[in-house]
């Protein structure tokens, strides 16, 4: 029996970590404890079905309550501590950072606490009961910024022990001759990375001075169904398919790797269950690509569905010829915006097998196709204040 307390389980990567386990541990016996503050980011329709496994718990609660934690310790012996709650988005961080250090830092160091509590024996030899992990997911922005070394995309090489787990994509590009490593110092650059990296330095602090079993994750950046459309591809998306101004910050050359969100999830998967305690591994998706690029590329690929396939233009909500790049809107830079994020995932694969099987090309065509089917979930996660933030983050670009 093994009990999971996922922390913003209602968000997006941890909804699909949610969906994740229930399809491929479902039937063993485990037990999922979902703890989520459902702030703006976080929505119960993500879990819905979820819900209703007598198996899966949700409470709703501040990761950085120290009663609600350790009552949930308390009730349930607890075997892993998967944490995403977080705020999440550079924007939010760059107009409000001290809600991320309140959540991010302060909030999983509440969470590191009662863990230790709970597992830890009392004896002095401080050991923690058997078969016990806490797993910070963490973010590649921990490490800064890379610079942008090729104009146009190179292929990637791949060395020899990597071929060997990667045999299945084709085609890999880099903009860059050098890659994050578990071994690049921590250098961030805005207060979600700043924030991100605090949370991470704990878990590490509480690894060597506590002796807690964890694991740190840092992986590049997600993409796929029930991402808040704050984000640069659901929020592309979401104007396309209503006719709007496409904002792509500065000259739209910044690079981010980008990873299909049930890659990720297997790899949290096969890091709980296989990785070494204490070990940092970074997860990528081969799959670096310019803002610009992928802006245009999500324009073409709804115009291509909408020519295909008839029967979708009934859900656009503009004319089928404004679907074109003429609604791309060259706007004010994001301050201290990082140039290029790039993931070397040699010890995740050589150690655990792991590697990013969805190719963009895959991957994007199905995230494409589950925001056009769930323009209704669009339009709940974006009542409220969304569009006075929305209008307030963009009047001065
Ligand atoms: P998200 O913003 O979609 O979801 C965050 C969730 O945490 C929401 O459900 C929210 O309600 C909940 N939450 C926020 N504050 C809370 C608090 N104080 N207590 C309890 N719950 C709280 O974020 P996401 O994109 O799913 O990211 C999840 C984690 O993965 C974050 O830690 C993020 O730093 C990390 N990460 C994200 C990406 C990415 O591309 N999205 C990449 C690498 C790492
Ligand atoms: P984002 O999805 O916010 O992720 P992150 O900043 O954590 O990498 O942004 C991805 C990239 O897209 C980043 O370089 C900023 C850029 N971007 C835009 O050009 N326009 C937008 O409206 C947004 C949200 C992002």
């Amino acid at each position: 029996m093994k009990t999971y307390l996922i922390t913003g389980g209602a968000g997006f990567i941890g909804s699909n970590f949610v969906q994740y386990i229930v399809k491929m541990h479902g039937q063993d016996d485990v037990q999922i404890i979902i703890l989520d503050a459902l702030t703006y980011a976080g929505n119960l329709k993500n879990i819905e079905s979820e819900l209703n496994l007598p198996y899966v718990h949700f409470i709703k609660g501040d990761i950085g309550d120290a009663d609600v934690v350790a009552d949930i310790f308390a009730k349930f012996d607890i075997d892993y501590v998967v944490n995403f709650a977080a705020e999440s988005h550079v924007d939010r961080s760059i107009s409000n950072p001290r809600l991320f250090l309140e959540t991010n830092i302060l909030g999983t160091q509440a969470l590191l606490d009662a863990a230790r509590r709970a597992w830890g024996k009392d004896s002095n030899a401080g050991g923690y009961a058997e078969g016990k992990k806490f797993l910070q997911v963490s973010t590649d922005e921990v490490y800064g910024s890379l610079e942008k070394e090729y104009d146009e995309p190179q292929p990637l090489r791949l060395d020899d022990k990597l071929k060997k787990v990667v045999e299945k994509r084709k085609n890999l590009k880099t903009f860059g001759k050098h890659f994050f490593t578990e071994d690049t110092p921590l250098s961030p650059r805005s207060p979600y990375s700043a924030s991100k990296a605090g949370a991470d330095m704990l878990v590490a602090a509480y690894h060597e001075t506590y002796g807690m079993p964890v694991n740190i994750t840092r992986c590049s950046n997600n993409y796929g169904a029930y991402q808040f459309p704050e984000k640069l591809i659901p929020l592309m998306i979401k104007n396309v398919i209503e006719g709007k101004k496409l904002p792509v910050y500065g000259t739209g050359m910044n690079v981010r790797d980008w990873l299909y969100v049930t890659d990720h999830c297997k790899a949290i998967d096969e890091v709980l269950e296989k990785g070494r305690i204490g070990e940092v591994y970074n997860i990528g998706g081969f799959n670096e690509e310019c803002n610009i690029n992928i802006v245009k590329l999500i324009i073409n690929t709804i115009s291509e569905i909408m020519h295909n396939e008839p029967a979708y233009q009934s859900l656009l909500r503009c004319r089928l010829e404004d679907v074109s790049e003429d609604l791309i809107s060259y706007v004010t830079d994001r301050p201290g915006h990082d140039k290029r994020y790039a993931i070397n995932p040699t010890k995740i694969a050589t150690e655990l097998g792991w590697y990013p099987e969805t190719s963009f090309e895959t991957g994007i065509k199905s995230t494409i196709r589950w925001y056009l089917d769930n323009q209704k979930w669009v339009d709940d996660v974006t009542s409220g204040d969304y569009q006075k933030y929305y209008d307030d983050m963009y009047k001065n670009r």
